[in-house]
């Protein structure tokens, strides 16, 4: 099927190549005013200003929608999230109020060992038909593309029904989906004083059966002080990368114990969470992008600011990393104990607003970078000739700013996944 969108307000993001956007390029937002786009078969095969639609679309196609004071962007790739669980956890969210910390949360067994309980009790239909629901969620929010990880089964069974839950996902979804491992979630507590035991465990017992049934695309580790150290991360990634997994990381959330170092030395696709930088870590990441660009890190740090914010923890260094020309994505970190939100929307607001990100900036960052950190860049993330027709297309609104300033309103008229819309 064809379909010709006309008289659209703002084509934003419109970009010929495809590189990862670092340091003063992130501000640089691409866009063509009272623009036309065709899509075929859903994906983008022309676009232009309205005044070359007769060069560049000599024969009209039948259907064909008016988009008159609407802005159009590529839907947004949400790179980090967690949102096959089985229940909410907002007991420990009114703990939170009442004073207890995360990682107090988690050293009497809440946390992550609850939504561990928890999913071990739930039946794979329940979880596929829960996580459905978010997805449907977050679809007509405007993401389009989405990292979901597994990590609250912590035990060979739980593992791969979480995997099993998400290939499926995959397979029936009209977003565009990748599957990260976590295993390395946290040591469940028959294995609290014996790490070795279930990292042979990861190795040994789920990692086969993870690759021979194609579960995932990537490995992830939770590198924190009371999880995984940064020797642990390793020997669990290389494993990892053995079955053709390439790493994703959490690191620097609460604490900074050399997660970067070692994830750069993995060659890391991403490096997520970021909240606690020192200054060295700050430079290691910096002095990682030379340019011209070749050589050395090429990728990139995907920072979760709801995270931040439902944690009341300080937000990550937006602004320190772009001025040292780094490379940043944007991501909800959907889960129900630090982000129990999937809304990208305010994903942008927030950075905007409590990291001073450009709108510019935090648009890139959650499109063509959250593709990036995807490895999905070739596909979605941009308004580009071959790309997939995955779009929100705004009510009407006056400007690009008026996006993350109006925080909290819904800005989205209609979501279009593959060229079809679903709203
Ligand atoms: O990315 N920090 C590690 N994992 C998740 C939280 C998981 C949970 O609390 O259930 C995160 O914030
Ligand atoms: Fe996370």
């Amino acid at each position: 099927m064809t379909t010709l969108i006309t008289h659209i307000a703002h084509l934003v993001n419109v970009r010929e190549t495809n590189s990862l956007l670092r340091g003063k390029d992130l501000s640089v937002l691409p866009g063509i005013e009272n623009a036309f786009l065709l899509i075929e078969d859903g994906i983008i095969a022309e676009y232009g200003a309205m005044f070359e639609l007769e060069l560049k679309v000599p024969q009209l196609p039948k259907n064909i929608i008016d988009a008159g004071g609407q802005f159009v962007l590529p839907a947004w790739c949400d790179s980090h999230t967690h949102i096959v669980f089985a229940k909410s956890r907002e007991e420990e969210f009114v703990d939170k109020i009442k004073g207890a910390t995360y990682a107090e949360i988690a050293a009497k067994g809440g946390g992550i060992l609850n939504s561990a309980d928890k999913l071990n009790a739930a039946s794979e239909e329940e979880l596929f038909n829960s996580a459905w629901k978010r997805l449907e969620e977050v679809s007509r929010l405007g993401t389009g593309a989405i990292e979901i990880k597994s990590g609250y089964g912590l035990n060979v069974q739980g593992e791969l029904k979480m995997l099993r839950v998400i290939k499926r996902l995959k397979e029936k979804s009209n977003l565009s989906i990748k599957a990260t491992f976590l295993g390395a979630h946290t040591f469940p507590l028959a294995y609290k004083d014996n790490h070795k035991g279930y990292i042979d465990c990861i190795i040994n017992d789920m990692l086969p059966v993870i690759a021979a049934e194609k579960l995932a695309d990537y490995i992830d580790v939770f590198c924190e002080t009371g999880f995984f150290s940064p020797e642990e991360m390793e020997t669990i990634c290389k494993a990892g990368m053995h079955c053709g997994l390439k790493p994703k990381l959490h690191v620097n959330q609460l604490n900074s114990i050399g997660g970067i170092e070692t994830g750069i030395k993995l060659n890391a696709v991403s490096l997520d969470h970021l909240e606690t930088l020192t200054e060295s870590d700050i430079s290691l990441l910096s002095s990682q992008n030379p340019s011209p660009p070749g050589g050395r890190w090429m990728g990139a740090c995907t920072l979760l600011p709801t995270a931040a914010f439902f944690l009341r923890m300080p937000y990550q260094p937006a602004r320190k990393l772009i001025d040292s020309n780094c490379a940043i994505a944007l991501a909800t970190d959907y889960n129900p104990g630090s982000s129990p939100s999937g809304n990208m929307n305010f994903v942008v607001s927030l950075s905007c607003i409590q990291m001073k990100m450009l709108p510019e900036e935090a648009i890139n960052a959650a499109t063509i970078n959250g593709a990036y950190a995807m490895e999905l860049q070739h596909e979605l993330g941009s308004i580009t000739i071959g790309k997939k027709a995955n779009l929100i297309f705004t009510r009407p609104i006056p400007s690009l700013a008026y996006l993350p300033y109006a925080f909290g309103t819904n800005p989205i008229a209609r979501v279009m996944l593959n060229g079809n819309f679903i709203n």
